[in-house]
């Protein structure tokens, strides 16, 4: 009956029930507190009004009357900030082993690539009953990547990139949209997230000739000259990088931080921020030599370094004949 009329959108991830049952919660006690305040707004009118003859009575505070009404609702707020907490680290902490996705937001449109190498634009198809991580990044200005059927939205920076997972429990297709106010036909950057079974996704997968996003990456990182300083036989001018994705890195400065994606593409567009102990700020800076797909391949290639199970691309890269150009579908 309510089926063209919805309450909410369909339930359609793992967290999506979660972000209900809370919403569904501080509708209720919303409600209640509004009843409760309307309720004793009428009977007190009611009760305390203007009577003829009888002289209004003076009442003074009353502390227990007081700490009640302080306490049960600190306690109420409480409650929900825990659940609320709750919710979030569990939206916020990737699983360990994630479906990777690379997004790349610009004005209007969304881009997507796999580890495969294919590529999508307003359009994501994802497997149902796996953990899902995407990694974002806009190539112009901050966008946001917005499923209300999975209950998450997060958004989109230039410079950096932000990460978002999920894991699609019905298959069907959903709305996608930017929830970020972004120029002129930002109400026209829209797409649809299609959720497959397993099978399906495979058969998707396999759909047309592609090149594996490590792959990619590691043709670039040849045809970039990277591989002539970053070596993986010997000892070269830049570390090596063979299985650093996802250790700390001690820096030149004496701080150690991890070198998770972040850090990795700060590197390859910034390298002198952050110099890895031992080494010359001698590496030039990619800024404006890449787009923003080939740092995601670099970085898919240098992921790739430390799990030989993802996308076998193996750990020697200087060997590789250059190729000069990108092998990916670009869509500029
Ligand atoms: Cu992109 Cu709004």
């Amino acid at each position: 009956m309510f089926d063209n009329f919805p309450l909410w959108p369909t339930r359609a991830s793992t967290i999506a029930g979660n972000v209900d049952a809370l919403y569904i919660f501080l509708l209720i006690v919303s409600g209640m507190i509004c009843l409760l305040v309307f309720s004793l707004i009428l009977i007190f009118a009611a009760r305390f009004r203007k009577r003829k003859g009888v002289p209004a009575e003076q009442i003074e505070g009353s502390h227990a009357l007081e700490i009640t009404w302080s306490v049960i609702p600190l306690g109420i707020f409480f409650f929900i900030f825990a659940w609320g907490a709750f919710i979030y680290f569990k939206e916020r902490t990737p699983p360990p082993s994630t479906l990777d996705i690379y997004v790349v937001a610009k004005q209007w449109m969304w881009k997507t690539e796999h580890m495969g190498g294919q590529h999508e634009i307003n359009s994501l198809h994802v497997p149902a009953g796996r953990d899902v991580k995407l990694i974002m990044t806009s190539q112009d200005v901050i966008h946001s990547f917005y499923v209300p059927a999975f209950r998450i939205k997060q958004d989109v920076l230039p410079g950096r990139y932000t990460t978002l997972w999920f894991r699609a429990t019905k298959p069907g297709t959903y709305h996608l949209f930017c929830a970020e106010y972004c120029g002129t036909s930002h109400s026209q950057m829209i797409g649809e997230v299609v959720v497959l079974e397993p099978a399906q996704y495979a058969e998707w997968l396999g759909g047309g000739p592609a090149t594996p996003l490590p792959l990619a990456g590691q043709q670039l990182f040849s045809s970039l000259g990277c591989s002539t300083c970053h070596r993986f036989d010997v000892q070269g001018r830049g570390p090596n990088l063979t299985g650093i994705f996802g250790k700390p890195v001690l820096l030149e400065d004496g701080r150690t931080l991890t070198a998770d994606e972040n850090y990795i593409r700060e590197s390859i567009l910034n390298p002198g921020a952050k110099v890895v102990s031992g080494f010359k700020p001698i590496m030039p800076t990619f800024q404006g030599l890449v787009t923003e797909d080939q740092v995601n391949a670099l970085l898919a290639y240098i992921k790739s370094l430390s799990k030989p199970a993802q996308g076998t691309v193996g750990a020697r890269a200087s060997g590789e004949p250059a190729t000069g150009t990108t092998p990916m579908n670009q869509v500029q």
